[in-house]
């Protein structure tokens, strides 16, 4: 069957090149553009890679337009009312779900990786109290490549495998002691009896000196926010992470890159951000003013948690946690938040203002998330580190995948040039 085409004509010279399509499994096909520098002397054009694919991949799948999303070709709604985070990550590191038996044994695998060297204890201290945690969490994430010098062989798939082990095991424990650090409270040591949820909360939440009982409610909530938070295709931070691994870095400091670009506003830190912006907002009646600030171009002001690079539909994470906000908030605080109903309602009037509906704004997976993490009693500036734990999955999966790759080739992309043509260096005594 012939090759299919596409021709670029140069309408200067005439100068025509054809170029293969390669097809997907589902949306677009990708026009490989490999030969046009070397052939006709351009490069393509695509600031922000709206119309690029940086590489192939079999993990995650999105459809912006029906509001889709895939993990391994399983829908999001069937996994997160069927599965656990746990199996999930099994999902993503091995493609195919777990049958009984391998699911006990990598839940035991992930349970033995969760504590941390007992140095890293005086790395935690380092911090001024009031440091952010995702500050300490990049610090500290990128400090294991000082410790975990027994699986940084990039070429040997059993080391890639135990790096994706510790990353995954170990984030829960960082995370908590990033938190316990900033509160001033004894860290405290994973529970291997426990869920991966539940051992989360229990070091977060609970100290020396009492009983600790873990909500079954908060603790099936979080894990269902992790499945949501696992992977999204070649979002921000996972470009990065993969950017940094083309280079061949060992895999903890790929996933300190990630944690750091997750970390911006416009990505990760977009569900810190809602929660601001909302107490910011504080009333219902003040809607309209934020509106017209996110409608300014001159206000740098936008309306965080809404908006989609890709989906120009609702994200259908955020359908999920907006239902979630419904079942499980009032279960989990005892007082009506009256920050969900404003939230219910600058969604509601920002979808019907034509301003939003031009621009298929919708909400995101962090204009929710927030929620569900105070009514757990998760601090604000703890959010993009949930974030970072459920997204590790998908970082050392994209990884993985990628250094498996015989095609991978270091990352580095050509630009634009355009700046002074050459001239030549001027004395200082000759210039005005
Ligand atoms: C995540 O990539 C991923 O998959 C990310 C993520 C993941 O799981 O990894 O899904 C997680 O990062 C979700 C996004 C969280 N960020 C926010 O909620 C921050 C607020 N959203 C925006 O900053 C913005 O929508 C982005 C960054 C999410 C998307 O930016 P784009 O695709 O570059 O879109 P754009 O900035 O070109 O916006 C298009 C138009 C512009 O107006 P015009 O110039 O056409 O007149 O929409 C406007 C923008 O001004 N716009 C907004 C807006 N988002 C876009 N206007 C007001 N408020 C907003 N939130």
């Amino acid at each position: 069957m012939k090759e299919h085409t596409v021709t670029i004509t140069d309408n200067k010279t005439g100068q025509q090149i054809e170029l293969p399509v390669k097809h997907a499994t589902h949306g677009p096909s990708a026009v490989d553009i490999g030969r046009l520098f070397r052939e006709t002397g351009y490069f393509t054009f695509d600031p922000g890679f709206l119309s690029t694919a940086s590489c192939q991949s079999s993990l995650t799948y999105l459809d912006g337009e029906k509001g889709e999303l895939l993990y391994r070709g399983y829908p999001i709604e069937q996994l997160a009312e069927k599965s656990s985070f746990i199996e999930v990550a099994y999902l993503m590191l091995y493609g195919e779900l777990p049958d009984q038996q391998q699911l006990i044994a990598f839940n035991d695998v992930i349970i033995r990786h969760s504590m941390l060297n007992v140095t890293m204890n005086d790395f935690f201290r380092g911090f001024y109290h009031n440091a952010h945690p995702m500050a300490i969490m990049v610090g500290a994430v990128g400090s294991l490549s000082a410790f975990y010098h027994d699986s940084t062989d990039i070429s040997n798939a059993r080391h890639r495998e135990i790096a994706a082990h510790r990353m995954i095991a170990k984030m829960p424990t960082i995370a908590a002691a990033c938190y316990k650090h900033s509160i001033g409270e004894p860290q405290v040591y994973p529970d291997n009896s426990l869920s991966y949820a539940g051992n989360l909360l229990r070091m977060m939440f609970s100290v020396p000196c009492e009983q600790f009982e873990i909500n079954p409610i908060a603790e099936k909530a979080l894990d269902l926010i992790f499945i949501l938070h696992i992977d999204h295709e070649q979002n921000a931070s996972t470009s990065t992470v993969r950017l940094a691994g083309s280079s061949g870095a060992n895999p903890f400091v790929c996933i300190a890159s990630g944690i750091a670009a997750l970390w911006g506003p416009a990505h990760g830190g977009a569900n810190e951000a809602v929660l601001t912006m909302l107490n910011e907002i504080g009333d219902v009646k003040n809607i309209p003013k934020f509106l017209e600030r996110a409608k300014d171009k001159n206000d740098p002001f936008r309306l965080m948690g809404f908006g989609h690079r890709v989906y120009k539909n609702y994200d259908p994470r955020a359908k999920i946690i907006r239902q979630m906000c419904h079942s499980v908030l009032g279960k989990l605080c005892h007082t009506n938040d009256p920050t969900l109903e404003l939230a219910q309602q600058l969604e509601e009037i920002a979808l019907n203002d034509e301003y939003f509906i031009e621009r298929k704004l919708y909400p995101n997976v962090d204009f929710y998330s927030g929620l569900i993490y105070k009514a757990i009693g998760i601090p604000t500036n703890m959010f993009t580190v949930m974030f970072a734990i459920a997204r590790t999955v998908g970082w050392v999966a994209q990884w993985m995948e990628m250094i498996a790759d015989d095609n991978q080739r270091i990352g580095r992309p050509r630009q634009l040039y355009i700046g002074p043509a050459r001239r030549d260096y001027i004395e200082i005594y000759k210039r005005k």
